[in-house]
């Protein structure tokens, strides 16, 4: 497969296309980055790298890292995760307060963003040195410890994050936080400032490819059977009320970010990560959908 051409196809394709969409207005510093970064980065399980455009620039990933804490903590207690937090596609915006009441505080999943306060709220009553252990896995994963959150895109978000807020405390009405609100929500908006570019990005999600990847502590992340179990979440819910429309059009699993990254895995093959901030009205990136839609039909490799 000649990857390198069918990347550059596509890309230039897209770049001539006219480019949809906003940024992430709610959060002050999402919406200062220039909304015409493009950049592209696959990384197949044997390691091989094609990149193009602004494949090497550093973005928040936002709520892509809502898969990296779901295995933080799914390594660390197994299927007592899903005590807590279903896996059921939510069919509702990612921030939606809906149907939490009627639900009794369990929310429908993990990577909608009442899920992921669930889920922090876990972590921080399983983990002595919470953000410490999140960047440790993943700086081990990526073999780097450069990896970073971002001050000023947590700090942003914190000051005007209402809505999450709401959602914390709501969810510690209805006995499912169990830790200090202000401390939860601390940890989620460091989580979702996490920067990386996207050739980081593409080989963070590699153990989800490929169940024997080991960290640079030769450990593997996930069992066979967990990174299954996050492969299908990340089918069913990881594109929040556009999760079907992104199964029908790219048939792979995946996970977006209102940074405007996109990455999508096919096991046993490759990860893909795209990077272009402006967002469709389901807060996914307009041309990461377009551009991996278009790459799954030219490889002709998707997971159906
Ligand atoms: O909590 C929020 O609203 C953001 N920190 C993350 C949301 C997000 O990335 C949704 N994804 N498309």
């Amino acid at each position: 497969m000649d990857y390198n051409k069918i990347i550059e196809d596509i890309y230039t394709k897209v770049l001539r296309e006219e480019n949809k969409g906003q940024r992430a207005q709610y959060i002050p510093e999402l919406a200062k980055v220039n909304p015409d970064r493009f950049g592209i980065h696959l990384m197949t399980i044997d390691n091989q790298g094609y990149g193009i455009g602004d494949y090497q620039k550093p973005f928040s990933i936002q709520s892509i890292a809502k898969v990296l804490t779901l295995t933080l903590l799914y390594r660390r207690i197994g299927s007592r995760v899903w005590q807590r937090v279903g896996v059921e596609p939510s069919g509702n915006a990612f921030n939606s307060l809906m149907q939490l009441e009627n639900e009794n505080g369990v929310p429908r999943n993990p990577f909608i963003n009442a899920g992921a306060i669930v889920i922090s709220d876990m972590i921080l009553s399983e983990f002595e040195n919470p953000k410490q252990q999140f960047l440790d896995l993943v700086r081990d994963i990526l073999d780097d410890d450069t990896i970073d959150f971002c001050e000023a895109v947590a700090s942003s978000e914190s000051s005007v994050g209402f809505r999450n807020i709401a959602l914390c405390n709501y969810l510690k009405s209805l006995g499912n936080i169990r830790n200090n609100t202000a401390e939860v929500l601390d940890f989620y908006f460091n989580i979702c400032s996490l920067k990386m570019t996207c050739k980081d990005l593409s080989k963070a999600f590699l153990y989800l490819a490929n169940s024997e990847f080991k960290t640079r502590k030769s450990e593997r992340v996930l069992s066979l059977s967990q990174a299954k179990r996050v492969n299908a979440i990340m089918q069913t819910c990881g594109f929040y009320d556009e999760s079907g429309e992104f199964t029908f059009r790219v048939g792979l699993p995946g996970k977006s970010g209102v940074g405007g990254g996109v990455i999508a895995v096919h096991p046993g093959k490759y990860c893909i990560a795209v990077w272009s901030p402006r967002l469709n009205i389901h807060g996914n990136s307009y041309r990461g959908m377009k551009f991996l839609e278009q790459f799954t039909t030219d490889t002709k490799l998707s997971i159906f």
